[in-house]
């Protein structure tokens, strides 16, 4: 089975924790592109949709979707994403796609945050894949010094720029070996506007899909 394959039967599983009535969250990624493309099937059943990137909306709107902004909505009921890595205690890194501080803003909105990803992206430990950092344009320097200091190699995207306006710094050999106590350090620094690593506020559920089917984890 391809991983394209894995990451449609992983969209595909998630479709039965929306309910009837749900304001539904959606992350941003290939794996929800899969999901995106699902969405029409269960129409009925989402009361609103409120997405975490400009091209994920895009791709809603083509399948029919009214994309709500979250100001408008109260809590969102459901949010459905991908990860670029996942623990079993259901810590991510996620930015992959440069979407992560809309992307953290609709997982800290929501009850429930399900995870899908292929079982390439389930790690021992986070921090494999280099963590990707938004950053204020006018910080760059200052903030590629402080992870410098960590003995980290920072590493500007080249000729990205974010939804909101900013860059992205992948972070290469930062040790995570902590992933809360390393979120919370990072997010004192000023001009970050999100770091990639989501266990403060990490996934209630991880949907796994490998060549067997797909499996579910909870903490
Ligand atoms: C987007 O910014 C990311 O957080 C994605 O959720 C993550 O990179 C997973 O993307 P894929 O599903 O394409 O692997």
């Amino acid at each position: 089975m391809d991983s394209t394959e894995k990451k449609h039967n992983a969209a595909k599983a998630s479709l039965e924790f929306i309910e009837p009535g749900m304001v539904v969250g959606i992350g941003t990624g290939s794996t929800v592109d899969e999901l995106i493309k699902l969405l029409p099937s269960i129409k009925d059943r989402i009361d609103k949709v409120v997405s975490s990137s400009n091209a994920s909306t895009e791709l809603l709107e083509e399948q029919g979707f009214e994309v709500a902004r979250l100001n408008e909505v109260g809590p969102i009921d459901i949010y459905i994403d991908g990860a670029d890595e996942a623990t079993k205690r259901l810590h991510l890194i996620k930015g992959g796609g440069g979407a992560l501080t809309r992307e953290k803003v609709l997982a800290g909105a929501s009850r429930r945050f399900v995870c899908i990803i292929d079982e390439s992206k389930l790690v021992g430990m986070l921090g494999t894949f280099p963590l990707p950092v938004e950053v204020l344009p006018m910080a760059q320097s200052f903030v590629a010094r402080q992870f410098t200091k960590l003995r980290a190699q920072p590493v500007w995207r080249e000729g990205f720029v974010t939804d909101n306006g900013n860059h992205i710094l992948d972070v290469h050999e930062l040790n995570i070996s902590n992933p809360i106590e390393m979120e919370t350090r990072l997010n004192q620094i000023p001009g970050i506007l999100t770091v990639g690593i989501f266990a403060n506020r990490s996934a209630d559920i991880l949907l796994i899909a490998d060549d067997n089917g797909v499996r579910e984890m909870r903490v």
